[in-house]
């Protein structure tokens, strides 16, 4: 039925009619909350292009997941900065590396938090790329043994979840057989399964001080263009074992995220990357946005394409408000 017997204003009425239909919902269950933690003791190191966001100690960790906690988020995502970096990145796999000591030390002060660990060499490496070097590219293979110390120290340490983020081929296969090996099947992957060589990471790679020394990483992470290519990413994951599938960035790649929930119907997460965290911080600092609207519309639409989870800086004050 056409206008004028339809007149679908009648619902836009008030506030009261809009919130009885409204289709999609953004619940703090939907947060995760991405933390970089770094060497030292009582360390607060803001990241400049991250306006409230900072590098923070094992025991600031702490109180910040708490926080976290208290505001209703129930995960969080963790990135070590290491003390010292070599060509392997070998103190990815340190038992008392930050990333090692902050979840023995959140899990003790905040048990009920999910700690999820992000597993990628690039923050370990000298070169800063997310694997062993062979020649000028990445060795997908050698990478793979690397990867799966790296999540087993993680897990031992206490991490509910491990994250590979590297776009190694068939480093989840390979993560999901370390862990059952050594006791751990019940600990779930959440893949960065279409993760894209993107000009949104630029400010993470400040923060997680983990920009490549040479090249770039085309080689490896997926070329922007390409959609059919993600679904095979994604399959080949869960066929390999994940739990959990993920896109990243978010806001460039809504359709992926439409396109991967509908396909597979398994829990999607998407990534709104520092790079989106940003645009917003930076265009309300300056004015030109209503800060608080624009975080709620992003959010709700990565939602409403069909992610059940949110990596996003903005989840601890969106969970408060909420
Ligand atoms: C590590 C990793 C990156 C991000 C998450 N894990 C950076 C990269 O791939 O260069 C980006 C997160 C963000 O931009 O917020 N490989």
């Amino acid at each position: 039925m056409a206008f004028p017997t339809t007149r679908l204003r009648r619902l836009r009425r008030n506030d009261t009619l809009r919130r009885m239909i409204r289709e999609t919902r953004l619940s703090p269950d939907n947060l995760i909350h991405p933390l970089f933690v770094c060497p030292g003791r009582g360390v607060v190191n803001p990241v400049p292009s991250m306006p409230g966001v900072a590098q923070l100690s094992v025991d600031r960790v702490a109180v910040e997941a708490r926080a976290i906690h208290a505001a209703g988020v129930p995960a969080i995502i963790l990135f070590g900065i290491p003390e010292r970096k070599d060509a392997l990145g070998s103190e990815a796999w340190n038992d008392n590396g930050e990333v090692q000591r902050a979840i023995r030390e959140i899990k003790e002060k905040v048990p009920g938090l999910v700690v999820i660990t992000d597993v990628c060499m690039c923050e370990y490496t000298d070169h800063g790329h997310c694997g062993a070097i062979r020649g000028t590219d990445v060795d997908n293979d050698a990478t793979l043994e690397l990867l799966s110390r790296a999540a087993l120290s993680h897990v031992r340490a206490g991490a509910d979840i491990v994250a590979p983020s590297d776009m190694m081929d068939g480093r989840v296969g390979a993560i999901r057989s370390a862990l059952d090996r050594d006791g751990f099947s019940e600990i779930a992957i959440m893949a960065y399964s279409a993760k894209f060589a993107s000009a949104f990471y630029g400010p993470f790679r400040e923060a997680a001080e983990s920009a490549p020394q040479f090249g770039d990483r085309r080689s490896y992470q997926m070329d922007p263009p390409n959609g059919e290519e993600a679904l095979r990413e994604v399959a080949l994951d869960l066929e390999e074992g994940a739990d959990i599938v993920m896109v990243k960035p978010a806001l460039p790649y809504l359709d992926l995220i439409w396109r991967v929930k509908n396909q597979f119907r398994v829990p999607v997460a998407a990534y709104n990357v520092s790079g989106e965290y940003a645009m917003i911080r930076a265009a309300g600092i300056n004015g030109w946005l209503d800060e608080e609207r624009t975080i709620m519309e992003v959010l709700t639409s990565i939602r409403r394409a069909g992610a059940d989870l949110i990596l996003t800086y903005f989840a601890k004050e969106v969970a408060r408000r909420l």
